[in-house]
């Protein structure tokens, strides 16, 4: 049972800054581990019938988050078998949502500095929240008002700057395995 007194489901939900690598590293473990993965981005621009930089043109970002947060609570009525959960880089912004990503799983924050998130995101053109002036220094301000919501949010930390994609998957396939195995029956 988890804290809410609800049976925990048993999924891995991955949490991290735009550019971390979660879809990579969900579409790997979803290999090694043979289950499904839901990219809740992904999901959300079916459901919505556009993408995310046009949803959030068009309709805001607030009513992205709103359609983020359901889709989450239809994954904690909906998902029943066990599967990997890569989510959205602000995913963690509500507490309503922590609070339904630790009823999931495991929630493991794949942790990168700023400086190795501009490196990596400054040529994607899919996120509006970087499509600014100077997005390293949104990058910097987004990361340190973020970092506590990750930490909280988060069972596993891994600090993923030198480590390959072997290494991080076989560390969340270790620990998510130990955390499922102590929790009571
Ligand atoms: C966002 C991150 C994006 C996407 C949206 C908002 C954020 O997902 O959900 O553009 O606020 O950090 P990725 O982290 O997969 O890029």
């Amino acid at each position: 049972m988890s804290e809410q007194g609800q049976t925990l489901l048993q999924h891995i939900i991955l949490i991290g800054f735009m550019g971390c690598g979660k879809s990579t590293i969900g579409r790997e473990l979803q290999v090694l581990l043979n289950i499904p993965l839901i990219d809740t981005d992904e999901e959300i621009e079916k459901l919505a019938g556009k993408s995310i930089a046009e949803i959030f043109a068009e309709q805001g970002e607030d009513s992205f988050r709103d359609i983020e947060t359901k889709f989450l609570q239809s994954c904690a009525i909906n998902l029943t078998s066990p599967s990997i959960i890569s989510t959205g880089g602000g995913a963690i912004l509500r507490e309503e949502n922590r609070l339904i990503l630790q009823h999931l799983g495991y929630v493991v924050w794949l942790k990168l500095d700023a400086h190795a998130v501009y490196m990596r995101t400054r040529n994607s053109r899919n996120r509006p929240i970087l499509q600014q002036p100077n997005p390293r220094k949104i990058i910097a301000d987004l990361l340190e008002r973020r970092t506590p919501l990750y930490r909280d949010c988060a069972h596993l930390v891994i600090d993923i700057v030198g480590l390959d994609r072997h290494e991080i998957t076989t560390g969340i396939i270790e620990s998510a395995r130990y955390y499922f195995s102590q929790l009571p029956p």
